[in-house]
């Protein structure tokens, strides 16, 4: 039965037996391990596919009954919407994705990493899969935002409650034609702009952590990564506003049979990750948030971000991974 304890450092945590979450660190590590492999090497879909299965395998020996809701886009049958996974225990929700950005492995480029997402069952909001306008924000900016209103506006605020001007503010927005107004919105507000090639869940985490120097995640990216990015902003603190960007009629149906009748809808985190949630990512390829895979003679380096709202922690994780019983190399301090 889960209850109200006090910790160490006297803080209220909700505890009801041991928590699963840092376990799941081991499964973004796993489908990163097998992902990093395809690093620049032109193909996307082995990249994603190693680390599907990958993550699969590790999800099946883990003591959950885990259902997956929300999974990768590229048809990847072992972690479809639908499956189940792991070994019995636990009943869970997962969002997962072995490699969000697999075209960032391909073009041998940064900020590629393998994620997760548990909850209770029935706790993961799921949306077809579609476009979804998004805009997120770290703690400091929480409040601040809103998505109906002009970006100028937004960028304004936020400067605000950072204490700075628009022009130290530094936005992160996906290098898609479709983004070409807002953009140039963004350009006559005087802000920064960190132009991505792939990886809106990276960029939205990037944005509520601070060290990164990154301020607000804005534009428009699939309806997984919303819910990804909704999961790990609960964890972070920030904030995350999000509405479905229909790109066809059919589109609009299939949100209305899903129960989505106002398209205009904005989605907030307690409407995309309401409840208590776990998510853990591994870097695949460096970036500002996670240092990516590092391949040793006898061993592999990950670093992981692992998030519980339960337990009411962030850790960053440093994982060596020897291939052998046998030890030929010796164990290096992280970052060396
Ligand atoms: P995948 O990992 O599924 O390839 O997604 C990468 C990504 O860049 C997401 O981060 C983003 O939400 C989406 O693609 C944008 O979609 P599109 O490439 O169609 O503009």
């Amino acid at each position: 039965m889960t209850q109200a304890v006090e910790d160490t450092v006297g803080t209220e945590v909700q505890r009801g037996g041991a928590c699963l979450c840092e376990t799941y660190a081991r499964v973004t590590e796993r489908a990163a391990l097998a992902g990093a492999r395809w690093l620049g090497r032109a193909d996307h879909e082995a990249a994603a596919s190693s680390a599907g299965r990958a993550m699969r395998e590790e999800l099946d020996i883990q003591p959950i009954d885990g259902h997956v809701v929300i999974g990768p886009s590229d048809g990847l049958e072992e972690l479809a919407p639908g499956q189940q996974v792991g070994a019995g225990g636990e009943a869970v929700d997962l969002a997962v994705d072995p490699i969000e950005g697999s075209g960032i492995v391909a073009r041998g480029a940064n900020g590629a990493m393998s994620m997760i997402a548990v909850g209770p069952r029935g706790s993961l909001q799921t949306l077809p899969d579609m476009y979804m306008r998004k805009m997120a924000v770290g703690p400091r900016a929480r409040g601040a935002i809103d998505l109906r209103r002009p970006i100028a506006d937004n960028i304004q605020a936020i400067a605000e409650a950072f204490g700075r001007r628009p022009q130290d503010i530094t936005t992160i927005v996906l290098d898609r034609p479709r983004h070409h107004d807002l953009i140039e919105e963004i350009r006559q507000s005087g802000a920064r702009i960190k132009l991505i090639q792939d990886g809106d869940v990276t960029a939205s985490i990037s944005a509520a952590i601070r060290g990164t120097n990154d301020h607000l995640a804005i534009g428009i990216g699939g309806t997984r990564q919303a819910a990804l990015a909704a999961a790990a902003l609960r964890c972070l603190g920030g904030e995350l506003q999000a509405q479905l960007w229909p790109t066809s009629r059919s589109e609009i149906e299939e949100a209305a049979a899903q129960g989505v009748d106002d398209i205009e809808r904005v989605f907030r985190i307690d409407d995309l990750a309401p409840a208590d949630v776990i998510v853990a990512a591994t870097g695949v390829s460096n970036g500002d948030l996670l240092r990516g895979v590092r391949y040793l003679a006898d061993s592999a380096w990950t670093n992981t971000l692992v998030m519980c709202t339960r337990c009411n922690w962030v850790r960053f994780v440093d994982g060596i991974h020897f291939f052998a019983r046998e030890r030929r190399e010796e164990v290096r301090l992280p970052g060396f």
